[in-house]
């Protein structure tokens, strides 16, 4: 069987899957790191490859951008196909001063203002959104054996890129202008737009979710790792990811 947004066959995606947004970089991840990789969907352009990481079934979906398109991935490959360890590999903006760009930033927990969270709990209780533990633990080792800069904690998943949180009426209190100031004062490092769901939707069907970022831009100093580094860093993370879904 297979479903409207993924050609697969059940059986044909491995129990380990990394998560990038962008399906060209779900082609390069398959093939600069995975042995005998064989695409298993180009469903609108959106790539899944399973192949071996160090002898290891690995799979890499693409997932689209924002919540929307990668919940419809990840519930499928979670409810369908039975995926049980699932590492999103992404870029963030950076937002607090001690994060760096080219940085690895992990998600112990994530902050949104997606509804998804009011819309699974009807408002009853302010879930929070966190990482599954192992997963953390062993990206963390393998960032520090890798000598790799990272950085640990909480991040904001946001529905819209190009968003203005001024504050308008007030309300987040003397000297602070915006939203990001408020979230960064209690101690936020970055900005993305999927991870919220990843967690959202990994710990409802009790399987490891953990999201991996590189700073690809800072919103306090504006820089922006140039498009000829990207690869560099993009793959130093990536390794991060692969090391930690086929450990056990
Ligand atoms: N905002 C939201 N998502 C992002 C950003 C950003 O600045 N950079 C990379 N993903």
């Amino acid at each position: 069987m297979s479903t409207p947004h993924n050609a697969a066959s059940v059986g044909e995606i491995a129990e380990r899957v990394l998560l990038p947004g962008d399906p060209l970089r779900a082609k390069h991840i398959a093939e600069t790191f995975l042995e005998g990789a064989k695409l298993y969907t180009d469903i609108r352009n959106v790539y899944g490859y399973t192949g071996k990481y160090k002898g290891v079934p690995v799979s890499v979906q693409a997932t689209g951008m924002g919540i929307p398109s990668f919940s419809i991935y990840v519930h499928e490959l979670i409810n369908v196909y039975g995926v049980k360890k699932l590492i999103r590999v992404g870029t963030c903006g950076g937002m607090h001063i001690n994060v760096k760009l080219r940085d690895v930033v992990i998600a112990q927990g994530v902050t949104t203002d997606s509804s998804l969270v009011h819309q699974i709990f009807g408002g009853a209780v302010n879930y929070s959104l966190i990482s599954d533990f192992d997963l953390l633990e062993k990206a963390v080792n393998n960032a520090r054996k890798f000598n790799t800069p990272v950085k640990v904690g909480n991040i904001v998943c946001v529905d819209r890129f190009y968003n203005d949180y001024y504050d308008v009426n007030g309300i987040f209190g003397d000297g602070i202008h915006s939203l990001n100031e408020k979230l960064v004062q209690y101690g936020i490092l970055a900005v993305e737009m999927e991870t919220a769901a990843l967690y959202a939707l990994a710990s409802g069907a009790g399987v490891q979710g953990l999201g991996i970022f590189t700073v690809s831009d800072h919103l306090l100093t504006r820089e922006e790792v140039p498009p000829h580094e990207r690869e560099t860093t993009f793959n130093d993370m990536v390794k991060i990811g692969l090391e930690t879904v086929i450990e056990d």
